[in-house]
């Protein structure tokens, strides 16, 4: 291995996510559907001339300026201890390294950000190293690493952006690891994607809803069985491109996550402004509880823009393009 002594500053990057159809359910073992954005997490990795480190430092919103992973340093405490792990799969001298993060996902919407800081954190580290990673290592090693940001995760959305475009993922109850299948689709999946302010966090959105489940769990399990049934369909239609269809799913599944109670007034709002500027079908995408409704549309998903942001909300577009994702239409734009 190399100790990258001769490197001065590599990158790593990782896109953002979306989930089309399964959150939640998929952590009881239901399958989903889940795709890259066309935006991400970028990580430049350098030495820090110092060896009780990694730091960090970000220019991302959703991240502190600076954070140490030893005891006494700066930053929340899930960060320093994301960071720890990334010193125990990469070496010590990872503790001489420093980072520096920024990115476009807004923070805390469901888009993926502390998977892509994840993956983009461990391909940076892997560069400098001069060392490559293959995907199947990558997704192991974020997976301890998502471990600690998010307590039980699926792996839908590290196992997503590291694979990039459009996938089918399921990880059977009790199996270590999940399976992901590239989907190759007919036509561009065009969204409106709306932020409908922060959430409360992957980790304890999921541990509320299970908690909430342990009251009834035959009538949960039966709501999870639901929602996978309808990730089963949605495939299939999305590989015929009968995206009305997909969008009624979508509306149904948003149903059902209002049903499991991590929807929000905000949500709810921001796909009834959806579904009336014409969108196909619209539901919130990752934990709930805040953060980013996804809108399917037929065609130009500018008008759907502009609505949420008329409205207030920070607003995007993006296009999912035969498993891989265009860059053609992403404006971030502030209400
Ligand atoms: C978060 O993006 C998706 C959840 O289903 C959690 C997980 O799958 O680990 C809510």
């Amino acid at each position: 291995m190399s100790d990258g002594a001769q490197q001065t500053t590599t990158l790593g990057y990782a896109p953002g996510k979306v989930i089309l159809f399964g959150e939640h359910a998929v952590v009881d073992g239901q399958p989903a559907i889940a795709a890259t954005l066309d935006r991400g997490i970028r990580v430049a990795v350098s030495r820090s001339g110092v060896n009780d480190g990694p730091i960090l430092r970000s220019t991302n919103a959703s991240l502190p300026p600076r954070c140490r992973p030893d005891p006494g340093g700066e930053g929340p405490e899930r960060l320093r201890a994301a960071l720890r792990v990334v010193v125990d799969l990469c070496g010590p001298h990872t503790r001489q390294l420093q980072f520096s993060v920024d990115g476009a996902i807004p923070p805390g919407a469901g888009l993926g950000s502390s998977a892509a800081l994840a993956v983009a954190l461990l391909r940076g580290v892997h560069q400098w190293q001069g060392e490559p990673i293959d995907d199947e290592t990558l997704i192991e090693r974020a997976f301890a690493v998502e471990k600690v940001f998010h307590g039980n995760p699926s792996g839908v959305d590290h196992t997503t952006i590291v694979r990039g475009g459009v996938l089918a993922y399921e990880k059977p109850r009790g199996a270590a690891i999940g399976t992901a299948t590239s989907l190759i689709l007919p036509r561009r999946l065009r969204l409106a994607i709306g932020v409908a302010g922060p959430h409360a966090g992957t980790a304890t959105a999921v541990a509320a809803l299970r908690e909430r489940a342990r009251n009834h769990p035959e009538h949960y399990a039966r709501i999870f069985h639901g929602v996978g049934a309808l990730a089963r369909a949605a495939r299939l239609h999305l590989e015929k491109g009968e995206l009305g269809a997909v969008g009624e799913l979508m509306d149904l599944n948003q149903g059902y996550l209002n049903a499991l109670g991590v929807s929000t007034p905000g949500i709810e709002a921001l796909c009834a402004i959806a579904r009336e500027r014409g969108a196909l079908g619209a539901k919130l995408s990752g934990a709930g509880g805040g953060g980013a409704v996804i809108a399917l549309v037929d065609d130009d998903p500018e008008p759907v823009r502009r609505a949420f942001a008329a409205a207030g909300y920070t607003a995007f577009t993006t296009t999912l393009d035969s498993g891989r994702v265009t860059a053609t239409s992403a404006a971030s734009e502030e209400p």
